[in-house]
């Protein structure tokens, strides 16, 4: 029937709520997609706690997937199911741009960063262990081969989005061996885009110098290993007013899961209370990553449009539309 059929990971809490948001706001925009929903609660299988297979199976099958929030527990072990999904299908690289969204103030206005963040392995790679009594060691895996991939990428996305400067971001003053390795794959795969600046800054450097003024890294793709990605990512979130706002797409070679950041929200969840703009915005990347590039701009300047007006938006903006109203008002701004 002429249409993708994208997988749909709604989410706990707030998810459910900010998924009907996009779900409606597409079908007004007469989006040629099917969604199909699937739920990733894990299942005990041969005595293990796994990922259901239809889930896996969907987004294998469709490619793509857009997903809502899912609630991490704190300490207990190491398992996310958001890093059991970005692991189980090697979503190598995360695309996490900020940019400055008019009608929304902070007190910067003209922030427009994007961080790949390497999402398989470094700090988050789950191995640790104590040694003894009072000693742990939680192990920094950091391999040729992933930052090889994930570097390449931020090259390739540079060269995307008609950005001519890449930046590695590191620590290698310190963690001379790991960082080492990615700091010197990043001057390797340089060479492979002579059309591309390169250079690199140290991590403590970047978040000074950012928070000071941002407006040197509108023109550079940053990029860095996995857990520099995650704490730096939510600065840059912050310089523009948080996680509500700011998309991400988690890329692979074979299939791609885009995503809200932000958490699941229990408190206000079921109450209409939630801005779905994160995962609205997630969904145009995903668009954009499908090809779909005049839907997106459509619904993008429809939510930039709502939030500018400033009209019907929801508490967290300082509003106090429900989130079905701010939908219904990104639709009525549809072209
Ligand atoms: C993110 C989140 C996740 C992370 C959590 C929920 C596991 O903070 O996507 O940035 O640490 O990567
Ligand atoms: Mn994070």
């Amino acid at each position: 029937d002429g249409k993708y059929t994208v997988t749909l990971i709604e989410g706990d809490g707030i998810g459910p709520e900010i998924s009907q948001s996009v779900k409606d706001i597409y079908s007004a925009a007469n989006v040629p997609i099917k969604w199909e929903t699937v739920d990733v609660t894990p299942r005990l299988k041969d005595g293990k706690t796994v990922i259901p297979d239809e889930a896996i199976e969907s987004v294998n099958k469709n490619y793509v997937a857009l997903k809502g929030p899912l609630a991490t527990p704190v300490g207990k072990g190491h398992v996310s199911l958001n890093l059991t999904l970005r692991r189980t299908f090697n979503l190598f690289a995360n695309v996490r741009p900020c940019r400055s969204i008019v009608g929304f103030k902070t007190p910067y206005d003209n922030v427009d960063t994007v961080l790949i963040r390497e999402n398989t392995e470094g700090e988050y790679s789950g191995i640790e262990h104590v040694v003894v009594d009072g000693v742990v060691q939680s192990i920094k895996l950091i391999t040729r081969d992933a930052c090889e991939r994930v570097l390449r990428f931020a090259f390739q996305h540079a060269d995307a989005i008609g950005r001519k400067k890449v930046r590695a971001v590191h620590k290698a003053t310190i963690m001379k061996m790991s960082d080492g390795l990615f700091l010197r794959t990043a001057h390797d795969v340089a060479k492979e885009f002579p059309h591309i600046e390169f250079d690199a800054e140290l991590l403590d450097n970047t978040c000074l110098k950012m928070v000071t003024d941002p407006t040197p890294y509108n023109d550079k793709v940053l990029v860095m290993p996995n857990l520099y990605g995650d704490i730096l990512s939510d600065m840059c979130a912050g310089l523009i007013g948080g996680l509500g706002l700011t998309p991400s797409g988690n890329i692979g070679d074979e299939c791609s899961i885009f995503e809200a950041v932000h958490g699941s929200a229990p408190d206000i969840a079921g109450k209409q209370l939630a801005n779905p703009t994160a995962l609205l915005l997630s969904s145009i990347m995903m668009l954009q990553h499908m090809g779909l590039n005049e839907y997106a701009e459509n619904i993008q300047q429809a939510i930039f449009k709502t939030i500018a007006e400033g009209k019907t938006i929801t508490g967290d903006l300082g509003g106090s539309a429900k989130t079905y109203e701010y939908a219904d008002a990104v639709i009525k701004a549809l072209k």
